[in-house]
């Protein structure tokens, strides 16, 4: 083999997600057998680019990893060097900047979520050239219609509720079961969608507990006897709070979501003659093997990113837009959340479909009525 003409740092930020390791063999693969690069890995996302813990990625260390979830490089979300926690959150950027250069890397291919990006874009203005790959169950990253992660945490979501269907039907009960995905319910409408939920509850629409009461009397007295809520972490009643697990400046995100589920069952009990429970699906969704689907997007994504670093087209994320595959400036990217759009096509159907996303809203009905029809199930 020749002598490698570049030199690449990859590195994967913030939580994992089923998809990364495909990600990081088609960089690293590719890289390797179509541009003739030497590649070398950081441990622990930022964390290894601040105290140049490193090592070096052959073919070999990539290979069999297509179908594992996490990441064999280790990522951190309390590492951002702007901000590093490890040292008190004093801005270690500079010494970042340093360690690049020394390293004498052509280029960095940061796998990562929003919080990723965001340094990304703000380290390429220290003079480092990134290649940005979107990961995140969440699907919540601007520039790309999906993100690899969450289809696997769909599917696990649905085949969750599913499950909780049986319980719900049996015992004639209200189900309420709590997704992550942050700001963001594309998750919960995702799955609620495809388990046929009867209420779904996202941020982008501050639910009314009256509506959802009125919905399970409703369904009680026309003889279906139980109720299945979809609500997302990130729900929250109109004008009220977002419910939080964990406040903390050592995470990159200062608020840890989680337990709305249990605030709205209280909520619930105090309105409805059946029994109430809850599940919070957590971190299983984040775990285990990715589907195809989100092997074969990290898959893509990661030789175009390949392709990017080895050509010098830097200070952008790889990215899917209307079915084909493109990229972004990073600055397009950083400090934004892509939310669900209230005329977004699925969320139409569930409408159509009769099912409550916890208001009576003719606001919501209205501007669905004037959204696209769905191209495509
Ligand atoms: O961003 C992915 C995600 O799983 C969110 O859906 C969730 O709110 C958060 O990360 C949980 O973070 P942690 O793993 O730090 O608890």
């Amino acid at each position: 083999m020749s002598t490698p003409v570049l030199r690449v740092g990859v590195l994967t930020g913030g939580g994992d997600c089923p998809g990364i390791n495909a990600a990081l063999r088609a960089v690293t693969k590719s890289l390797i057998l179509k541009h003739n690069a030497e590649v070398i890995g950081f441990l622990d996302g930022f964390q290894g680019l601040v105290e140049r813990r490193v090592e070096p990625l052959h073919a070999r260390d990539v290979s069999g990893i297509l179908t594992q979830g996490g990441t064999i490089l280790g990522a951190s979300n309390k590492a951002d060097p702007f901000n590093y926690q490890p040292r008190g959150g004093a801005d270690v950027s500079a010494q970042v900047a340093k360690t690049y250069q020394n390293l004498d890397l052509d280029a960095l291919v940061a796998i990562g979520g929003d919080g990723t990006m965001s340094i990304a874009h703000r380290l390429a203005g220290l003079g480092i050239d990134i290649v940005g790959v979107p990961k995140t169950i969440d699907n919540d990253l601007a520039g790309t219609d999906r993100t690899f992660g969450f289809d696997t945490a769909v599917s696990i979501a649905t085949e969750a509720i599913d499950r909780i269907h049986t319980t719900a039907q049996s015992h004639h009960r209200v189900m309420i079961v709590e997704t992550m995905g942050r700001y963001a319910g594309w998750i919960a409408l995702h799955a609620g969608v495809a388990s046929g939920a009867d209420v779904i509850l996202i941020p982008e629409i501050e639910y009314e507990i009256d509506e959802i009461a009125r919905v399970c009397r409703d369904r009680e007295r026309g003889g279906q006897h139980f109720t299945i809520v979809a609500i997302a972490e990130g729900a929250k009643q109109q004008d009220g709070e977002h419910v939080v697990q964990e406040r903390g400046a050592e995470h990159t995100d200062s608020m840890r979501l989680g337990g709305v589920s249990n605030v709205l069952a209280d909520q619930l009990r105090e309105r409805v003659d059946s029994s109430v429970r809850t599940t919070v699906l957590g971190h299983m969704q984040r775990g285990g093997t990715p589907t195809a689907y989100d092997r074969n997007l990290a898959t893509a994504f990661g030789t175009r990113a390949a392709a990017l670093a080895a050509a010098g087209t830097t200070g952008t994320m790889v990215a899917v837009q209307d079915g084909t595959f493109t990229n972004v400036p990073l600055d397009e990217v950083a400090d934004q959340t892509r939310t669900v759009p209230l005329n977004d096509p699925l969320l139409v159907s569930a409408l159509d479909l009769g099912a409550s996303f916890g208001v009576e809203s003719p606001a919501i009905q209205d501007q669905a009525d004037r959204a696209p029809r769905p191209t495509s199930p």
